[in-house]
């Protein structure tokens, strides 16, 4: 018999505050039930700069998803990103006297307490451990538990984030009087939602370009190598266009949207165009050529800057199955043939799969965030976790990490 669960989960982007209600089903996969979606404001590049404005933002999409679902919201897991995410790797090991003793879920627990004492508690909070290879007696295992060996190593892929940064969000979300019970990092949440088993195992990078932050994720032999949040966004090619032009922010990025493009090489016409000014509905006349140029200068430099990122981490001529752009910024027209240009590898547009309902509402990369999100859920049973007391342990606290494990097993079997 199927089991049945709803969940909820909130991505505070910078442009935009969706809240997705999902009923997962076990069998059948990912349902989403309802949604809500505000317009963002007080959240710059994964900082809070405006309490209060984030609250209303945040009440405002969790109470539209409550209308949509039917659902009466108490709890929600909740997207971090920016620059104070840290990744690392780390290794730790166990030796058994007995020197054919059974791993078992005892010992993995032991490790993730072990590995994650190196987090220094004062000043990080964990949000993510997750094992990545097993060496038992030296050899690389996909599974531990169940087989015998004398020594087990384990290597972990850690993500903090800065403690400060993390209780200023828990603080701010929870004063809508919904609880968070867990938090996933974007580049993580977007990868879930895009990405192909296939391409992770041949390498691929997994670029979220939002309004504010561009997260990256790059996957290798099938494991997560990399990640990384730059402050880097669409935000900043609407301001150009802004300045540019001598236009609002809010006319600017108006006009991005409907006849923007990512390069000049793309434009069959020339038009001008007349643009109301906000002050007296004056209007300034902006040439499609010099608007375009604008955009193409900004996403040659993010881009450029995001290629430089993947190379610094040696992995770059790895990437046999290319880069995949999501995030709201692909959606700018001919995007995928520019960034191929720019970025010298295979690009597609990464489009958010694996679930049902709504699909015409979520299947565009501005929603890559919050669809991966009930996928980290789904896939790591991320559900009536008693969040507060025990925070210590990442998303992977001990009883959970256990029952993975088991259930893996179970697929195994
Ligand atoms: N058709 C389009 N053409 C160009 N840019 C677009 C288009 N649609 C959306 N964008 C841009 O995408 C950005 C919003 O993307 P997204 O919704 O992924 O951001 P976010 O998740 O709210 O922000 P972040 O994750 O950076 O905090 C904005 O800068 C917006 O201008
Ligand atoms: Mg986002």
């Amino acid at each position: 018999m199927s089991k049945n669960r709803i969940v909820v989960v909130t991505d505070i982007g910078s442009s935009k505050v969706t809240t997705l209600v999902a009923d997962i089903d076990e069998v059948d996969g990912l349902h989403i039930i309802g949604w809500g979606e505000s317009p963002s404001n007080g959240i710059e590049k994964g900082v809070i700069t405006n309490p209060n404005e984030l609250v209303k933002s945040v009440r405002e999409s969790l109470s539209l998803a409550e209308n949509s679902s039917g659902f009466r919201i108490t709890t929600t897991v909740v997207n971090i990103s920016g620059q104070h995410i840290d990744f690392k790797v780390e290794i730790e090991g166990l030796s058994f006297q007995n020197q054919s003793k059974e791993i078992d879920e005892n010992d993995i627990a032991f490790l993730i307490e072990k590995v994650s004492e190196k987090v220094p508690k004062d000043i990080s909070s964990i949000l993510h451990i997750l094992p990545k290879k097993y060496l038992l007696d030296d050899e690389l295992v996909l599974e531990p538990i169940g087989l015998i060996g004398s020594k087990l190593d384990v290597e972990f892929n850690i993500v903090t984030t800065k403690l400060n940064v993390f209780n200023n969000l828990k603080k701010v979300v929870e004063s809508t009087g919904v609880e968070i019970i867990d938090f996933v990092v974007n580049p993580i949440a977007s990868a879930m939602s895009v990405l192909f088993e296939e391409e992770k195992d041949l390498g691929i990078v997994c670029v979220d370009i939002g309004a504010s932050l561009s997260d990256i994720a790059i996957y290798k032999n099938g494991n997560l190598e990399y990640l990384r949040s730059l402050p880097l966004g669409g935000n900043l090619i609407t301001k150009d266009i802004a300045y540019r032009f001598r236009i609002s922010k809010e006319v600017a990025e108006s006009i991005k949207k409907q006849l923007g493009m990512s390069s000049v090489e793309f434009i069959e016409s020339e038009e001008s165009i007349d643009i109301p000014t906000r002050e007296d509905g004056e209007s300034v006349r902006i040439n499609r050529y010099e608007l375009v140029e604008t955009i193409e200068w900004r996403l040659s430099e993010i881009l450029e800057i995001v290629r430089k990122e993947i190379e610094k981490t040696g992995l770059y001529e790895r990437l046999n199955a290319g880069i995949v752009i999501t995030g709201g910024v692909a959606n700018t027209p001919y995007i995928q043939e520019f960034a191929q240009k720019v970025l010298d590898k295979e690009v597609r547009i990464g489009k958010p799969k694996g679930y049902k309902g709504f699909s015409d509402k979520f299947s565009y990369p501005d929603f890559a965030t919050g669809i991966g999100m009930l996928q980290f859920v789904k896939t790591y049973k991320l559900v009536n976790r008693e969040f507060s007391k025990s925070r210590n342990q990442g998303n992977l606290n001990i009883s959970e990490m256990v029952n993975r494990f088991f259930d893996k097993i179970k697929e195994l079997f």
